[in-house]
């Protein structure tokens, strides 16, 4: 069952090179066959995205006011990750909402909103809840969902499954990296008309190509993940800092360091480090930045640098090459996880995955139970 490994989290985070193939396959074509005898041939358009359970949809979702993205924990962080891909490729405003909070100030929906509705079992109570509540105002749900015949699935107008495969251990791994992929398939699936975003479009389509052999890339980080959790095992506290596309990412990877590793950790937006969370820092507190080569690399430099003249204990996560961290980081002594690189709205997919590692790894030596974390259930179905 286990396929060999000691944990079905373990499993399934080894199990992403496919199940993020198994979420883009049939759906995406990547060829540039030039079709040299047939002058109607349009190369742009041999990258393109067929979502069978929107394409009746996307006119409509194109002309709606806003796309609101609806969901809980795992899901609604995948939601926050793609939010900046889908606000580039849609053009519409892309607003977010934890499914509980938007039912506590039952937030105003309209006819003419289209709410996506994120959950791997489908089941989750709050976010089913809210799209009774978004059903009853006259929006289009869509639902993103792992399981087939799940209540969310049935109840929503239409959809995307992101086919990652049964996922059992509680804490969300390979349905989180699917739920990206699949949003960012449906913010491709938007542009498609577009001839201002093709460029933008197709290497996004050229990195999803790549992107299974770059996570089994960055899966071999797992010895090295391993010796940072010894290093980290004994600590009570763990900081984790982004921002832009990956700030997802850090408020993912403390989610999961607190579930299952049950260490307290808090994910910070970089750009509020100076207002309330430069207090903690000191020589003792491990933090983790994520500072990939994106449209913030240059602030994310500067965050270091900051850190590290409080005399900062720094985990650097950067993307492989980049000399410029190796050599601020020399001095300081911080270490450094080093990752491929990708565009920039798919680097949180290749992010994760060590810091999935790393959780994993933390609670076997904590002596915590990996799949099933002591009050947690995989499916919240009540409220
Ligand atoms: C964390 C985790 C939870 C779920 C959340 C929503 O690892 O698994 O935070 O993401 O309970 O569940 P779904 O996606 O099933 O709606």
């Amino acid at each position: 069952m286990k396929g060999g490994y000691d944990h079905y989290m373990q499993k399934e985070i080894n199990e992403q090179p496919d199940s993020v193939l198994q979420t883009m396959r049939g759906r995406v074509k990547f060829d540039q066959k030039p079709k040299a005898m047939d002058p109607s041939w349009d190369p742009y358009h041999e990258k393109r995205i067929t979502l069978g359970g929107l394409v009746d949809r996307i006119s409509t979702i194109r002309s709606g006011r806003r796309i609101m993205f609806i969901a809980c924990g795992t899901s609604f962080h995948a939601c926050l990750a793609c939010r900046q891909t889908m606000e580039e490729l849609a053009e519409l405003p892309v607003s977010l909402e934890l499914a509980s909070d938007l039912l506590d100030r039952r937030a105003p929906i309209f006819r003419d909103d289209m709410c996506v509705f994120v959950s791997q079992s489908g089941e989750t109570a709050d976010t089913l809840k809210a799209l009774e509540y978004a059903k009853e105002r006259g929006a289009l749900c869509i639902g993103v969902t792992n399981t087939v015949g799940s209540a969310i699935a049935r109840s929503t107008h239409c959809g995307v499954h992101i086919n990652a495969g049964c996922e059992i251990g509680v804490a969300s791994t390979k349905a989180y990296t699917s739920q990206m992929v699949a949003l960012t398939m449906m913010g491709l699936a938007l542009s498609e008309d577009s001839i201002r975003l093709r460029s933008k479009r197709n290497s996004i389509i050229d990195a999803l190509g790549v992107l299974p052999d770059q996570i089994r890339e960055v899966l071999k980080l797992d010895a090295e993940m391993l010796s940072l959790a010894e290093q980290l095992k004994e600590e009570q506290s763990l900081l984790v800092f982004g921002r832009g596309y990956n700030y997802a990412t850090a408020l993912e990877a403390a989610l999961k360091v607190k579930e299952v590793a049950l260490m307290h950790s808090e994910g910070i937006l970089a750009g509020e480090m100076k207002h309330g969370p430069l207090a903690l820092v000191d020589e003792l507190l491990p933090i983790i930045v994520i500072a990939t080569r994106d449209r913030m690399y240059q602030k994310m430099l500067s965050v270091v640098q900051q850190l590290l003249a409080r005399g900062a204990r720094l985990i650097i996560l950067c993307n492989s090459g980049d000399s410029e961290m190796k050599e601020i980081c020399a001095s300081g002594g911080s270490r450094l996880i080093k990752v491929p690189e990708t565009v920039e709205c798919l680097q949180p997919i290749i992010n994760i995955v060590p810091l999935q590692l790393l959780s994993y790894h933390l609670t076997v030596l904590r002596g915590y139970n990996v799949d099933q974390p002591r009050n947690l259930a995989k499916s919240v179905t009540v409220s």
